[in-house]
């Protein structure tokens, strides 16, 4: 397969090449960078020298997705609804967008986190790709919206509790390390201003709330069923940690019993009888969970942990293309990440 990586030179770019370019059915691989034009892709990507000698193409979004069977766009908020009609009118045998561009279908609630879209005409082309709920769904899918970060951990966690008899709208309190905002510097991702510390952001309103609402009204059936993340800024580089809290109008005593059973089958969802540590994902594709009740059974609890770049982005993506195509879903996705890390 001949694959694209545009947007190679960002952190998620870095991740996904790192993956097709040990993907076994990957013959050829193009990266792609504004910035970076020119230079060895290993020059920006230390470790990837062990794996291409290649440097970056010039960003030409139309002439680099011609004849191409993968196109992954890992382009800032905003960038992939400019680029995305070159990229279409090229004509890929398919196309994954990393960015939140194309992740919400309702036209209303994509406005209102992100304010109006620029090219609102192509959304409906896309499907949405939280590969671990809708696994074979996606096979034959030509357009693929790769879920958020944030929206991942959390989705993990109420699609878990989706079928329970709720008595209120579940809150997500999620925790990520710096990588989550890119490598542009910032305020809150310089070092001495994030090491040692932690506050929450997008407070009442995430903006993945939105991507998080749309499958969570379609998972529960009711157009008006809410939930609410809480986002925060943590003092690590790589991972989230999410607990989702809810009560219930009717006891639930064995919670992990119900999360075993909606991932029943799924390779990168692991349940555990004890509370996950992030640590124990980064650097791979898998997400753990664990849930537990009250012992009145009124109320549960499910904690995720997940690798912000892999399952939250990279690796999700390349397990999107998988399920796509109809191959194997794990296809270039058994690394296991390093421990201790
Ligand atoms: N980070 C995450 O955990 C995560 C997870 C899921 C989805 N996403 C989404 O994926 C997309 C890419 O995110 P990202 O975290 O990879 O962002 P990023 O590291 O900021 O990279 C995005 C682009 O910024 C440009 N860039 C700006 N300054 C650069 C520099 N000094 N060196 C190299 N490149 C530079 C690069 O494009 P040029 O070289 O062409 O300028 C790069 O492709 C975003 O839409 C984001 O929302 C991110």
């Amino acid at each position: 397969m001949k694959v694209a990586v545009l947007g190679a030179a960002g952190y998620v770019g870095g991740e996904l090449l790192r993956l097709v370019l040990q993907h076994p059915d990957v013959t050829e691989v193009t990266a792609t960078s504004r910035s970076q034009a020119g230079k060895p892709i290993a020059e920006l990507h230390p470790a990837l020298a062990l794996l291409t000698n290649a440097r970056f193409g010039a960003h030409a979004p139309g002439d680099t997705a011609r004849g191409k069977d993968v196109v992954f766009l890992a382009l800032e908020h905003g960038e992939s609804s400019q680029v995305m009609g070159a990229v279409v009118d090229a004509g890929p045998g398919m196309i994954i967008d990393l960015a939140a561009d194309f992740r919400i279908h309702d036209g209303k609630l994509h406005d209102l986190h992100y304010g109006p879209h620029q090219a609102p005409e192509m959304v409906h082309r896309f499907r949405y790709g939280l590969a671990d709920v809708v696994g074979t769904g996606l096979h034959g899918a030509k357009a693929i919206a790769a879920p958020g970060c944030f929206a991942t951990a959390a989705q993990l966690a109420l699609y878990a509790v989706a079928d329970l008899p709720l008595a209120a709208a579940p809150a997500v309190f999620a925790v990520t390390g710096s990588s989550g905002a890119g490598q542009t510097p910032r305020p809150t991702t310089h070092h001495p201003e994030r090491a040692n510390n932690m506050f929450a952001y997008g407070v009442m309103g995430h903006r993945h709330e939105g991507e998080v609402l749309e499958q969570w009204r379609e998972w529960r059936r009711d157009p008006a069923a809410h939930a609410r993340l809480m986002c925060h800024s943590g003092p690590w580089v790589r991972g989230i940690h999410a607990t989702l809290h809810v009560p219930l109008s009717e006891p639930v005593f064995d919670p992990g019993a119900v999360v075993r059973q909606r991932f029943a089958g799924r390779p990168f969802v692991r349940v555990l009888d004890d509370p996950p540590e992030l640590t124990h994902v980064i650097g791979s594709n898998m997400a753990l969970l664990h849930a537990a009740a009250s012992s009145d059974g009124r109320e549960v609890q499910v904690m995720c942990v997940i690798d912000n770049l892999i399952k939250g982005a990279g690796g999700q993506a390349v397990q999107a293309m998988n399920l796509a195509l109809g191959t194997d879903e794990r296809a270039g996705l058994l690394a296991p990440g390093p421990f201790p890390c």
